[in-house]
């Protein structure tokens, strides 16, 4: 049988996790299990480059595992696990750390905005996150990458750090290619000020919805939703409030921007704006029912975690003893 291409992602367990995260990235990660080998990770090691309260990072390890199966990811397709589980990858971010810059990582936009929001703590892990995430990728060697636009930046210093070891000790790493959907749906932006990113950490609520948030809450946020002059639903770069929204309609119905532009046509941003929290609504509900039978059964939650540990240390192990041995670490010939 010929063996299918590696596929690798993951996503922090750092607070409430956003529609923006689920149609830029989850929603791929279902879509991709049947044509990839999938292996998705709760990236703990990363959320603690910002600080965390660790009784809710706990919390938030396993409701994001939960999450995963409950939107529709198989445990007995892919290969999920808790990234803090497997040594490999912050022993490998140390010997990539060695063939990587200060200014490439001083230059990623994703440090300079965080260190701006978060100048009190301005650390180390902060700076090396993009190495941590290219040794959570090249351990697996994965050929293919989803992930939202926002992350493309780090996917390209994850390639050349690929090239570079392969260049300096033989060819090693799968150079990964990054998989970002097309169209508005890779950057989902903030319902308060659509010239922004949504973002679990933005300070007005009313921004982002959550995979939480109940029906009310939605489809009040959704009302709320900062739209354009004019009153017509129609995609466009100068209605960048309905573009989003369109994009967001769509993710949970599946309708094209065609389609949903010519079912408000004549109808105003009010009817549009509740068409659009009702279906996202509708979506939720299922997945929350889902996850939340999940959460009473930790039993099964810590089996998969454990069965993604072993298959995934297993898969890293074989990758990191090959780099060990290339950069000359004695092996006990
Ligand atoms: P995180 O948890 O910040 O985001 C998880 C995923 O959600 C995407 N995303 C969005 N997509 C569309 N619109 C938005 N508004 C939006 N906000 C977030 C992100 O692009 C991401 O794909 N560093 C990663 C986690 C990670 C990782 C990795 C990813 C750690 N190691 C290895 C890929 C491969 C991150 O941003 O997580």
């Amino acid at each position: 049988m010929e063996e299918k291409r590696k596929l690798f992602s993951a996503v922090q367990p750092s607070g409430a996790v956003t529609i923006g995260n689920y149609i830029g990235a989850i929603k791929n990660f279902v879509a991709l299990q049947d044509e990839f080998d999938c292996i998705y990770a709760v990236a703990d090691l990363h959320a603690i480059t910002v600080r965390q309260e660790p009784a809710a990072l706990r919390k938030n390890t396993l409701e994001l595992m939960a999450l995963f199966i409950a939107c529709g990811i198989d445990p007995e397709k892919c290969v999920l696990f808790v990234q803090s589980h497997v040594p490999a990858h912050c022993e490998l971010t140390w010997v990539l750390n060695t063939i990587t810059y200060p200014g490439e990582l001083s230059r990623m936009t994703q440090f300079k905005d965080k260190s701006a929001k978060h100048a009190e703590n301005v650390n180390m892990g902060l700076m090396d996150y993009p190495v941590l995430m290219a040794s959570d990728i090249l351990l697996y060697q994965a050929a293919a990458v989803p992930v939202g636009a926002d992350q493309k930046q780090h996917l390209e210093l994850t390639r050349d750090l690929a090239i570079r070891f392969n260049n300096r000790y033989s060819d090693t790493f799968t150079v990964p290619e990054p998989y970002i959907m097309k169209g508005s749906g890779a950057k989902i932006m903030s319902l308060a000020d659509p010239s922004r990113k949504m973002s679990k950490s933005d300070d007005n609520p009313n921004g982002f919805i959550t995979m939480s948030d109940d029906r009310d809450t939605v489809i009040r946020k959704c009302k709320r939703a900062v739209t354009d002059s004019g009153n017509e639903v129609r995609l466009s770069e100068d209605k960048p409030g309905v573009s989003n929204l369109i994009a967001i309609y769509g993710a949970f119905t599946g309708k094209s921007a065609q389609e949903t532009e010519k079912q408000f046509e004549g109808k105003g941003y009010g009817d549009f704006k509740l068409a659009v929290g009702e279906a996202v609504a509708d979506a939720l509900a299922p997945i929350q029912a889902e996850k939340a039978r999940l959460l009473k059964d930790k039993g099964y939650l810590n089996e998969v975690m454990k069965r993604g540990e072993e298959t995934a240390s297993r898969i890293a192990r074989k990758t990191l003893s090959k780099v060990y041995r290339k950069v000359g670490f004695y092996q006990g010939e």
